[in-house]
């Protein structure tokens, strides 16, 4: 068994994919000690905050192969928080590296055993970011007064959203810059499926006074779904 975490690409598909919004901070705020399970890439993930870090652990665990966000966050070895599979209790550090394995014995550190791959992460604009590329370029460059409105589900494909809102399919940090007659506007996409994406408009503080209902009325010719109030909607 190798002795440090897979790189993603070891488990991606070989393209680039480049920055891509996972999931409101608060979401995962709210939700721990509980991981928010994501896709990307058609791969899950399992996004949480360990000792106020953000991390994104492949959601399979080497063990019994069950979701590791079935588990929670606890505290591990040497006081620093890990991601516990809530089957066996394995525990992984927010580098993917196993840090406990209590069959073992709570003293054993499992070296080179067990570990996980992880996504690269950065928080701006108040989402997380992920990229599974090996080598990311350039992060999500967002200021401090930069916030995103409600996510949008769109029934369309990432390259029919950016054509609509007047962009190219250039991305820089993953966010896409475009325009219409009411002047310019900035946004990232997450695809989901096929034909279906998370579409994250992104606004400066000042521009929040317009806020969504702006953005709907400039994306009413999307085909827009309701994000259903189901907890188990697919991400
Ligand atoms: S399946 Fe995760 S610890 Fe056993």
């Amino acid at each position: 068994m190798s002795a440090s975490p897979p790189s993603p690409l070891e488990i991606e598909p070989k393209v680039a994919v480049g920055w891509v919004p996972l999931a409101p901070i608060s979401e995962l705020r709210a939700a721990m000690p509980i991981p928010v399970p994501v896709t990307l890439a058609g791969r899950p993930w399992a996004l949480v905050e360990l000792d106020g870090e953000v991390s994104a652990l492949h959601d399979v665990c080497p063990h019994r192969r069950v979701p590791l966000s079935a588990g929670k966050v606890a505290p591990g070895p040497g006081g620093r928080q890990v991601l516990e599979c809530g089957y066996h209790g394995w525990s992984y550090r927010r580098d993917g590296a196993c840090a406990r394995i209590p069959a073992l014995g709570e003293d054993v550190v499992p070296r080179g055993m067990g570990s996980v791959a992880v996504l690269s992460t950065v928080v701006a604009g108040g989402l997380v970011w992920g990229c599974p590329d090996e080598v990311p370029g350039t992060a999500p460059e967002l200021g401090a007064t930069d916030v995103f409105l409600r996510e949008q589900i769109i029934d369309a494909a990432a390259p029919e959203i950016t054509a609509a809102l007047g962009a190219s399919e250039e991305a820089v940090g993953g966010v896409r810059t475009g325009s219409d007659e009411f002047g310019p506007l900035r946004f990232a996409v997450r695809p989901i499926a096929p034909r279906r994406c998370a579409l994250f408009p992104l606004v400066t503080a000042d521009e929040l006074a317009a806020g969504m209902a702006e953005w709907v009325r400039r994306t009413g010719a999307l085909p827009v779904t309701p994000i259903p109030s189901d907890p188990d909607h697919e991400r």
